[in-house]
């Protein structure tokens, strides 16, 4: 078959992204122009400053995408872009680069799902892995457990009933004063403290749903620091954090194993921002191992939002002829397999 070079664009959320990749596996570039330091002045990401600094950095970045992969826009097959789940803002930017692109060099346009991107990430990574499996997708906006049946086939077996699991530790980082985005302080701070110091609750492990639930914990570790504070005890936030991240950790690990037993599949997959949390993935290894499942996970830079992912996503749908047209809208809550 003929190589395919796809140029994809990613503005969903704050970082302003884009990346050519090769036959849906090898990455030529991968420009990612994080908005975080901004964001971090208001403790999270602020829609309409997401969009203008879009709208600054975009054609830079895109530039830069092309430059570094050695491609000129003659090369491209393809152009990607991410049209939803994000802030409509946000997606419209790269949207309308996108669109303008297809449509100024009379190329296909590829619309792409932005979890079904981060699901894809896996295959750069693990350039053995193809579906189906299951796949733990756990991001700031999303946890789902999603039984992938082929490139371009998901089902949703369950999802949070509230809180997304990176919105739980942003929360919590936030509450704890450590700062924005909360996952990655926490997994360091976890590592100084002891996981056995508090018993936070671990919402629906039990349950025979693949459905999770994080608000009531949230909840009780908000409970635990005001208690705390009432009573003028110190907080020793290294404990906090760990003990949380354990309980974040054990549902996610036990809901995951139980979705490959029962389904009868022997490979297991992390997708999203949380799967960088450095505790769920050794004890995803280690139960995977126990339970002769295979785990794969992304590189740490293609965990959270990038390019890339878009492209490798963008290059499935693209040789199974799911092609877009310039009536292509953001679609800010697209669900995941939704056409
Ligand atoms: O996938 P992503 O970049 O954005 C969305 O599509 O939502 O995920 C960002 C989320 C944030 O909530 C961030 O706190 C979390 O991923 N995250 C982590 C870690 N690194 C990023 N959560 C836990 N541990 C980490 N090491
Ligand atoms: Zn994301």
């Amino acid at each position: 078959m003929k190589d395919i070079k796809v140029l994809a664009i990613e503005s969903s959320c704050d970082e302003t992204a884009a990346s050519v990749v090769l036959n849906g596996r090898e990455v030529l570039s991968n420009i990612v122009n994080t908005q975080m330091e901004l964001h971090k002045k208001f403790g999270g990401v602020v829609p309409e400053v997401a969009s203008r600094l879009h709208m600054e950095t975009i054609n830079l970045v895109v530039k830069e995408a092309l430059e570094k992969s050695n491609s000129s826009f003659d090369d491209i097959d393809a152009i990607a872009v991410t049209y939803g789940p994000g802030l409509v803002g946000a997606l419209l930017v790269g949207l309308s680069t996108a669109k303008a692109l297809a449509f100024a060099l009379n190329k296909p346009l590829v619309g792409v799902n932005h979890i079904e991107g981060h699901i894809c990430a896996n295959y750069i990574s693990n350039k053995e892995l193809k579906p189906p499996f299951i796949c733990l997708v756990v991001s700031g906006g999303h946890t789902h457990l999603v039984e992938v049946k082929d490139y371009n086939k998901y089902d949703i077996l369950g999802r949070t009933r509230d809180d997304a699991s990176g919105e739980a530790f942003d929360k919590i980082a936030r509450a704890l004063g450590l700062g924005y985005p909360g996952g990655p302080l926490i997994d360091k701070m976890a590592k100084l403290g002891d996981e056995n110091k508090i018993d936070f609750p671990k919402a629906l492990i039990d349950d025979d749903s693949y459905d999770f639930s994080f608000s009531g914990l949230k909840s009780a570790v908000l409970n635990y620091l005001n208690a705390k504070k009432m009573k003028k005890e110190e907080i020793v936030v290294e404990d906090v954090c760990a003990s949380f991240q354990k309980a974040v950790v054990d549902v996610l690990s036990q809901k995951a194993i139980k979705a490959c037993k029962d389904k009868n599949y022997d490979t297991l997959v992390l997708a999203g921002g949380v799967a960088a949390n450095s505790k769920l993935r050794n004890q995803l290894l280690n139960i995977s191992k126990k339970n002769n499942i295979k785990l794969s996970y992304p590189n740490i830079n293609l965990c959270t939002d990038n390019a890339a992912m878009i492209g490798s996503c963008g290059y499935y749908n693209f040789i199974n002829n799911k092609i877009s047209d310039q009536g292509l809208n953001a679609v800010p809550n697209l669900k995941i397999g939704q056409e």
